[in-house]
């Protein structure tokens, strides 16, 4: 039987535990809570408010429009991709911090429809992608004459064939946390002459990425998730040089072709002409304090590197997540749970998701108000996030020991938590 005692030993080993005191926890342990849900927005660090203050009254209440030049805004994103892009195997140059994931998909999208052989007439996507990749691909896919094609996550790898133009991928599912083997599909796809577009939104921060060793062709991922760049934050966006070398000979535009992707956005031409490289993936003018913010978060992850880096947050990760698999299965029998994520460690992201066939979201409405915060993703999945940044073995002890006693008690049956909240 695993005890309480043995996760705080866990705890006391383990080389990441200094990280967690990068991160605004004294409000979260103060109240009692245990944060699973870093998959969905990552916890406040600590640096980020006295670096929003200092941008609010310093850079934009003192220095005002000079701050453009004088304290760097024009090339945030710029600097920022340059952080990101060691954490997916990237290099600086390739990758573009700007809008959100579904806009950045859009863009990329767009660009892989234009580089795509023309014969292919199919973008093969996964049945339980997220739901915007999906309406973004769909609404791309009509307006070219295309047809998005839905598969279970079993079949993806047997339907990439020469119909295919476009596979695109999240990399960790959002319901299950089933990780795909991002270099065998890659594989697949280049072998049937298709282009590979992955969404990284439940991998960059949580899990080894490396784009360029598995020569994918295009990436898009989130900035608020394991990323901690807070409510909203700016997305990124990555091409493999050699699309971002055809983009450059064929001057390709892309479809929001903004000002400040031009190649001179201070020479205020009529006419636009995109900046070179990833560049013009930029289309408006950035938005500073979410930034900045973004900025902190990665630089939490980025400050994991001493303590063995992304290979370390990944086997703690496994560690956290196998525990809590562990835990459920001995402690919560018999109220109809069942594991919807993989079981095998090597297959299975930072997330873990159980399912109970009718009462998932009372489930955990009723846990949350015990203190511990998952989120429900409809029809049946109760979805718990891993941040090996900072959350604890402890803190799983914590959350099964709280999970077992809404079931055994069944307080989720009282009305109270069967009232639907817009955010689930
Ligand atoms: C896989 C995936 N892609 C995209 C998004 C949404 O991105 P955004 O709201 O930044 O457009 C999410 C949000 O949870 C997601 O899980």
């Amino acid at each position: 039987m695993i005890s309480r005692e043995s996760c705080t030993a866990r705890d006391a080993a383990d080389a990441l535990a200094p990280l967690r005191s990068l991160f605004a926890m004294e409000p979260v342990d103060a109240e009692g809570v245990v944060y699973l849900d870093g998959n969905s927005l990552g916890v406040l660090p600590k640096a980020t408010p006295a670096r929003l203050r200092d941008v609010a009254e310093v850079e934009w209440g003192q220095g005002l429009i000079r701050s453009w030049n004088t304290a760097g805004w024009i090339t945030l994103s710029e600097r920022i991709a340059g952080k990101i892009a060691p954490l997916i195997g990237a290099a600086p140059g390739e990758v573009v911090v700007a809008d959100s994931t579904s806009i950045n998909l859009h863009k990329i999208l767009h660009a892989a429809l234009a580089a795509r052989k023309i014969n292919r007439q199919r973008i093969l996507s996964e049945r339980t992608n997220f739901p915007t990749d999906l309406y973004i691909a769909d609404t791309l896919a009509k307006q070219n004459g295309l047809e998005l094609v839905l598969e279970d996550t079993a079949g993806i790898a047997e339907q990439i064939d020469d119909r295919v133009a476009i596979v695109m991928l999240t990399h960790v599912n959002y319901r299950s946390g089933y990780m795909h083997d991002m270099h065998e599909i890659t594989r697949r796809a280049r072998d049937a002459g298709a282009l590979i577009v992955w969404d990284l939104s439940h991998s960059a921060g949580a899990v080894p990425v490396d784009l360029q060793r598995a020569e994918a062709d295009f990436a898009v991922g989130c900035g608020y998730k394991y990323l901690n760049g807070g409510p909203g934050a700016p997305a990124f966006a990555w091409a493999h040089p050699e699309h971002i070398a055809w983009m450059d000979d064929t001057k390709w535009r892309q479809p929001l072709s903004g000002w400040l992707g031009h190649a001179a956005p201070f020479a205020f031409s009529s006419e636009y002409r995109p900046a070179w490289g990833m560049a013009r993936f930029v289309c408006g003018t950035p938005p500073v304090l979410s930034m900045a913010a973004l900025e902190c978060g990665v630089d939490t992850v980025l400050a994991a590197e001493q303590a063995g880096g992304i290979a370390a947050i990944r086997e703690k990760s496994i560690a956290l997540t196998q525990l809590f698999i562990d835990l459920v299965e001995q402690r919560c029998g018999g109220h109809d749970l069942s594991l919807a994520s993989p079981r095998a460690a090597a297959n299975r992201g930072s997330q873990v998701s159980f399912a109970h066939p009718a009462h998932g979201y009372e489930i955990m409405r009723a846990l949350i108000a015990r203190g511990v915060i998952g989120d429900f993703r409809a029809p049946d999945l109760l979805r718990f996030g891993f941040t090996p940044l900072y959350t604890r073995f402890v803190d799983v002890w914590d959350a099964v020991d709280r999970l077992s006693a809404v079931l055994d008690s069944g307080e989720w049956r009282e009305a109270r938590f069967s009232v639907r909240a817009a955010v689930t």
